[in-house]
């Protein structure tokens, strides 16, 4: 099955054996624990939610699918999914290489809790050049944790390149394919041992669930975090999983428009006099332009720009904008928009901010699926304004 065929029907095949319903839509399975008729006889695998429950299953399946795997675990946030991860593949004094961009709150958890209060050993290097990862690694070298394209700037690394370091030094690789979903982006294809979702983002795709998921194919790895999932406890709720189950099947149809409306406004952006820089993977101005074409098949919804302006320019910008809602988060039908100096990326200090290149002018947007015509005349009805 091609990929918008699997995102209907894996996870959701009616059951039409005797007593089965036949449920083209699979059911919401709301308890929290399964009936038995004995003691050693738990009902079709079941015993109680947090273990495992069947409308989380038809996700799983559905996920694990979609990326090519062969095993999920849906978690309840994106956070809850990375968190599980480093529970199973590290312990103290363990060491692991991260790329120096990542999502602002995937850097609070490994600086704050596996760093300074588990005692994991973590260098934060930038990822493009691949010497720097090879450089980074150390005997105690457990995980590489990579976001491509990263959060705000859209930087890339190459996936195939960076893999073939992990596996001649048995190292794990994890990368979080949050914003290209598996529709633009397969790592596991490209050699990754795990991909990491905040399905918040795209895969729910309609800004009203917040969840996380796994996907692996080494069921060495599947074990542990199915294990560590039940111990911990983070898992998504049946009404979670349903939602995202329901938000996979369009996945394709809205990463189609999300693309083509961002291409559309960072081509307008380039153009415009008021602009200083546009980041897009679609730009061929976009320094790593060669290696999203090799390593994706699209280039996602989100674009970056810098106003010819200050801080304060900035925020009047993204405060007078009508159509894109002023919000964190991205990936969803509706355009948002904000300003990651005084927004997502605050709690970085701000000489990091501007070591990394996220400059105080710097406004990130999630392109949604309106009409293009529409967002343009939101967008220059504020650069006008300048
Ligand atoms: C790339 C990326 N990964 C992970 C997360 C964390 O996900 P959640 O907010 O679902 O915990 C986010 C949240 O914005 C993100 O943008």
């Amino acid at each position: 099955m091609k990929f918008e065929t699997k995102a209907l029907h894996i996870g959701e095949e009616p059951n039409l054996s005797e007593g089965g319903s036949g449920d083209v839509v699979s059911p919401l399975h709301l308890t929290s624990t399964f009936a038995r008729n004995k003691i050693d006889e738990p009902p079709r695998g079941y015993e109680y939610s947090r273990s495992s429950n069947p409308t989380r299953n038809a996700l799983e399946k559905r996920l694990a699918a979609l990326e090519n795997g062969k095993y999920c675990t849906a978690f309840a946030s994106g956070l809850a999914a990375t968190t599980t991860v480093l529970l199973s593949l590290l312990k103290a004094g363990d060491h692991m290489i991260a790329f120096d961009d990542l999502y602002g709150g995937t850097r609070r958890l490994f600086t704050h809790l596996f760093n300074k209060k588990f005692n994991i050993d973590i260098n934060y290097v930038d990822a493009r050049k691949v010497e720097n990862i090879a450089d980074a690694v150390k005997d105690r070298t457990r995980l590489i944790w990579l976001e491509t394209p990263t959060n705000p700037l859209l930087k890339l690394c190459d996936i195939r390149s960076i893999a073939s370091i992990a596996w001649d030094k048995k190292i794990f690789l994890a990368v979080d394919n949050t914003f290209m979903t598996p529709y633009f982006q397969l790592p596991l294809e490209l050699g990754a041992d795990l991909v990491v979702h905040s399905t918040t983002k795209y895969l729910n795709g309609h800004s009203d669930s917040v969840g996380g998921a796994v996907i692996t194919s080494d069921e060495h790895i599947d074990e542990k975090i199915r294990f560590n999932q039940n111990a911990a406890g983070a898992i998504l709720s049946p009404f979670d999983s349903y939602m995202i189950l329901r938000g996979t099947k369009t996945l394709s149809l809205r990463m189609e428009r999300h693309q083509q409306n961002a291409l559309a406004i960072a081509k307008h952006l380039e153009a415009h006099d008021k602009v200083e820089r546009v980041i897009y993977p679609g730009l061929e101005s976009h320094p790593q332009h060669q290696l999203a074409k090799k390593q994706m098949s699209g280039y996602g919804g989100m674009v970056s720009f810098e106003l010819k302006s200050d801080l304060n320019g900035a925020r009047g910008f993204v405060e007078g904008l009508k159509l894109f809602t002023l919000a964190e988060s991205l990936g969803c039908v509706e355009s948002l928009v904000e300003l990651p100096a005084l927004m997502t990326h605050s709690s970085i200090p701000p000489e990091e901010r501007e070591k990394t290149g996220i400059k105080d002018s710097l406004i990130r947007i999630s392109v949604g699926i309106e009409n293009i015509g529409d967002l343009l005349e939101d967008l220059d009805s504020q650069l006008n304004k300048l």
